[in-house]
C-alpha cells in the first residue's frame, strides 16, 4: 500500500490513489482484521429507476435486476438508500444534457461506447452504511450518512448506491432521512461556489454584503441560510437603490450577467459567482476539445471584461466534498440550517417526482423515499 497517498484532513484518513480493483467478495477473504461481507454475495441485482436512453419522461424504466454496486477502490462505501433527492439536473441529465462529457468522465478511454445505460439519476442520498472499503478509517457500517453523488457516477434511485468516503459525511442526528436528502448536492454546490470560488468563509462574512440572484430555488435556500448563519448580509431580490455587494450568487443566468455586474463594490475584490454556465453545452456541441475552448476563450473574455472595471467574474460548479457536509452537519445540528422538503414521492412514483421537477418553481426540495 505504499504506493497510495495519504491525506489526513478534518480528521479523516483520504486515499487519493487508485489500487487495481477491489472486488467487495474478494474483500471477504483477504480481510484479517475487519469484519466484512455485510452484502450477501448472492445479492447481484437490485430494484432502481433507470434510463436506457437520452428521452423525456417515457425514458425513466423501473427495474428489479439493476447491478448490485461493487466497490471497486478502497475507499469507497457502499450506502443503503433510505431517501433520494432530485434537483434540476437529474431532468436535464435524463434530457441528454452534459451527454458528452458525463460519458468522458465515466469512460475516459471510450472501452464500453454507450455504456453509460442503464443509468440510475438521483444525485442526493441519505442512507446507511451497508460495507466499507479496505481503506475506510471515517467511517463503519451502520453508520447514517449522507452524501452528493457526482453526477457522473450511477445515482440514488436505487437501493443501494456506491460512493467515495471522500463525498459522504455522518447526517445531522436532527434530520430524518427525508430531510437529510435535500441538502447535500445544493448544499455542495453553495459551498463550491460560496467557498471554494467565492473567497466567503464563516470567519470573514460579518462585514459582507451578498446578492442571491433566483435565491427562492434548492440552492439559494440554502445559500441564504448559510450565509446568514456566518453573518452577512444578505439580499435575495435586487434593489432599485445604489446598495452595491461584495458578492452576487446568480442561480438564474441569462440576462443576469447584464445587468448584475454593475451592482458589485468596484476595486474591493468583489466577486459575481454564476452557477449557470455554458461549459456542458459547448462540450456536448462542438465535442471535448472545440468544446473546451470555445469554454476557455468565453471564461477568459469574461473575466478580463470585467476585470477592467474592477469586478471578478467566475463560473462556479457543484463539487462533492464529505468534509463540506461536515461542516453543514454541524450548522444543521445547532439549528442554524433547516432542510426544505416541498414534495415527498415513494419509490414507485418516481415518474411523477420528475413531473413535480420539469414544473419547476418549487420552493424547496422533491424527494424520492426508498425505504420507509
Ligand atoms: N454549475 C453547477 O455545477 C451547478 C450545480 C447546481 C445547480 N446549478 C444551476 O444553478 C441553478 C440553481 O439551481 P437550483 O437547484 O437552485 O435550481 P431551482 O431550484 O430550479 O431554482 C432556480 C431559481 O432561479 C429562479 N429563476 C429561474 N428562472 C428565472 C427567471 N427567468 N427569472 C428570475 N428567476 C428565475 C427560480 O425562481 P422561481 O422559482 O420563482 O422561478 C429559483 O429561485 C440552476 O440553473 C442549476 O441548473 C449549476
Amino acid at each position: 500500500m505504499s504506493h497510495l497517498r495519504h491525506l489526513v484532513s478534518s480528521g479523516r484518513l483520504f486515499h487519493l490513489s487508485k489500487v487495481p480493483r477491489v472486488n467487495t467478495a474478494v474483500c471477504c477473504h483477504v480481510s484479517q482484521n475487519r469484519p466484512f461481507g455485510t452484502t450477501d454475495r448472492s445479492m447481484t441485482v437490485m430494484p432502481a429507476w433507470v434510463i436506457d436512453k437520452y428521452g423525456s419522461r417515457d425514458a425513466l424504466r423501473f427495474t428489479r435486476n439493476a447491478n448490485f454496486p461493487v466497490i471497486n477502490y478502497p475507499n469507497e462505501v457502499i450506502v443503503r438508500v433510505h431517501s433520494a433527492g432530485l434537483n434540476p439536473l437529474d431532468v436535464r441529465i435524463r434530457d441528454g444534457y452534459g451527454a458528452a462529457s458525463l460519458s468522458m468522465k465515466r469512460d475516459p478511454l471510450n472501452i464500453k461506447s454507450g455504456s453509460e445505460f442503464p443509468l440510475i439519476l438521483g444525485r442526493d442520498v441519505s442512507g446507511v452504511i451497508m460495507e466499507c472499503g479496505l481503506d475506510v478509517k471515517y467511517f463503519k457500517e451502520w453508520d447514517e450518512v449522507w452524501a452528493a453523488i457526482p453526477p457522473w457516477k450511477q445515482g440514488s434511485l436505487a437501493e443501494f448506491v456506491v460512493v467515495s468516503a471522500n463525498e459522504v459525511s455522518h447526517k445531522p442526528k436532527s434530520m430524518s432521512h427525508t430531510e437529510a436528502a435535500a441538502v447535500p448536492y445544493v448544499a455542495s454546490t453553495a459551498w463550491s461556489a460560496l467557498v471554494n470560488t467565492g473567497g466567503l468563509s464563516k470567519d470573514n462574512c460579518a462585514k459582507k454584503r451578498i446578492l442571491i440572484i433566483g435565491g427562492s430555488g434548492g440552492v439559494g435556500t440554502f445559500a441564504i441560510q448559510m450565509l446568514k448563519a456566518w453573518g452577512a448580509h444578505v439580499t435575495v431580490t435586487c434593489s432599485q437603490n445604489a446598495e452595491l455587494f461584495d458578492l452576487i450568487l446568480d442561480n438564474v443566468g441569462g440576462d443576469t450577467e447584464r445587468w448584475a455586474l454593475t451592482l458589485l463594490k468596484p476595486w474591493c475584490g468583489a466577486k459575481f459567482v454564476t452557477l449557470v454556465t455554458p461549459f456542458l453545452e459547448n462540450i456536448d456541441m462542438l465535442g471535448i476539445a472545440d468544446g473546451m475552448v470555445q469554454n476557455a476563450a468565453t471564461v477568459a473574455t469574461k473575466v478580463l471584461k470585467h476585470l477592467t472595471k474592477g469586478v471578478h467574474y467566475r463560473w462556479g460548479f457543484f463539487a462533492p466534498s464529505g468534509p463540506a457536509l461536515d461542516e453543514i452537519k454541524e450548522m444543521v445540528d445547532a439549528g442554524q440550517i433547516r432542510s426544505v422538503v416541498e414534495d415527498t414521492f415513494g419509490f414507485s412514483e418516481v415518474p411523477q417526482a420528475f413531473e413535480r421537477m420539469e414544473k419547476g418553481h418549487a420552493r424547496g426540495k422533491t424527494v424520492v423515499q426508498i425505504r420507509k
